[in-house]
């Protein structure tokens, strides 16, 4: 969770009466979770380099530079393990050690912040110093990482447009605009809450209103790319790249989608900045979340695209099912946090989040893998599949930290 859903929670949750609700499955608290990561954790190449998927029979990591898009989800699966000791009351040095590695893994991406290539894709290698300022808000490496990062996302961003560019292009007034890019506007409030720089929250919230405007349909799907003109901001095409077609649903875009609207809601909240948004964002999430169960197939495991043809098997993605699960959880502690508290929306996707882990996890989970999980995957139309995912893993983590923290279960 940011910075801003607990706030979000904390204020506003109080008033939740806790429920009862299905067990989370057994694998999110394994032992086997701490383990493979420590394992991966004591053995960083040199010259550092980063996981970000597996091989697809024996489920090795395969590492890549610092200047990729996923360098920050490792780091910040060691920051969430941290918090798993707490949770969990591990032994103190236990604990002590998940930080240490949290912090060695997260520096090692610095200069990343003022020398990369990664264009809109900073939100997500900005997540361990996010997570540094949790533990120590006054980390001066931290703060400076995260307002550079949010400086570059910044810099992208197109008054004309209202959104900020998510890919270069040959010719730049073709200017593509992916769903995936809503989950970097938390790094703008995070440098906002840092700096008070309202610039960056006023282009977060340019960019969920024209995303909500021009990238979910009418029955709560989503386009992947939107491009517009940069010189007159005019939407000029919607199609997918990672996707089945132009006219699908990318199951990953789809769950970013659901994620990045609750948490543009959940950062809204606290500051009750541009008030109105609160429950734009809120109905927005909740129709993309509504989209994606409805079209779920029988057995609860997410495609890689809704769309695709069933036959040949459609390959599943694992990291799609953890990020909706998510965005389900943090959808939970947004109904939650209303005035009065809407207890049964949060009911509801407490449920829906703990059915999807259940079905996705049942299938994905690989005792023998690096990866906690398998099935996962990367780029579909490139034949990038059928992978454990540093992603997947991540967001499997955190799942399980959610709901510990919202005490739907114990360690
Ligand atoms: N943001 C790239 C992906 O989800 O594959």
């Amino acid at each position: 969770m940011s910075i801003f859903g607990v706030l979000g929670f904390v204020l506003f949750g109080a008033s939740v009466v806790a429920g009862s609700f299905s067990s989370p499955p057994a694998e999110l608290y394994s032992a086997l979770v701490a383990e493979k990561i420590r394992t991966t954790a004591l053995v960083p190449p040199n010259p550092m380099q980063y996981p970000q998927y597996t091989d697809r029979t024996v489920g090795e990591w395969l590492y890549f530079s610092p200047d990729t898009w996923t360098t920050g989800f490792f780091p910040a699966t060691l920051y969430a393990m941290y918090e798993r000791a707490k949770y969990c009351h591990w032994e103190a040095d236990n604990v002590s050690e998940w930080l240490t590695l949290g912090r060695q893994w997260g520096s090692a991406e610095i200069p990343l912040e003022t020398n990369n290539t990664l264009q809109h894709d900073v939100g997500f290698v900005s997540y361990p110093f996010i997570a540094e300022l949790e533990v120590d808000p006054g980390n001066q490496t931290a703060i400076t990482a995260v307002n550079q990062f949010a400086a570059d996302l910044a810099a992208r961003f197109n008054p004309t447009v209202g959104c900020t560019r998510s890919w270069d292009t040959p010719n730049p007034v073709d200017f593509e605009v992916i769903m995936d890019n809503m989950m970097n506007l938390e790094l703008f409030f995070v440098s906002e809450a840092l700096t008070g720089n309202r610039t960056f929250v006023d282009m977060a919230i340019s960019h969920a209103n024209k995303t909500m405007q021009h990238h979910v349909r009418p029955d709560g799907s989503s386009f992947h790319v939107v491009e517009y003109n940069a010189t007159s901001g005019d939407v000029i095409a919607r199609f997918t790249a990672q996707g089945y077609s132009n006219s699908s649903t990318w199951s990953r875009g789809q769950a970013w989608g659901i994620y990045g609207f609750a948490n543009s809601t959940a950062i809204d909240a606290p500051t009750v900045y541009m008030h109105t948004h609160i429950f734009d964002y809120l109905e927005t999430s909740r129709h993309m979340a509504s989209y994606f169960l409805a079209h779920l197939p029988d057995d609860g495991v997410v495609p890689w695209d809704f769309n695709a043809p069933l036959t040949p098997p459609r390959p599943a993605d694992s990291s799609a099912a953890m990020v909706a699960a998510n965005g389900l959880i943090l959808l939970a502690q947004q109904e939650a946090s209303l005035i009065p508290s809407n207890t049964t929306g949060y009911s509801y996707y407490i449920e829906a989040a703990v059915e999807l882990l259940r079905a996705n996890i049942e299938l994905a989970w690989r005792p023998s893998w690096q990866s906690l999980l398998a099935n996962g995957t990367v780029n579909n139309p490139e034949h990038n599949n059928l992978t454990g995912i540093v992603y997947g893993d991540y967001y499997f983590v955190k799942a399980g930290n959610e709901l510990l923290n919202m005490n739907i279960t114990a360690c």
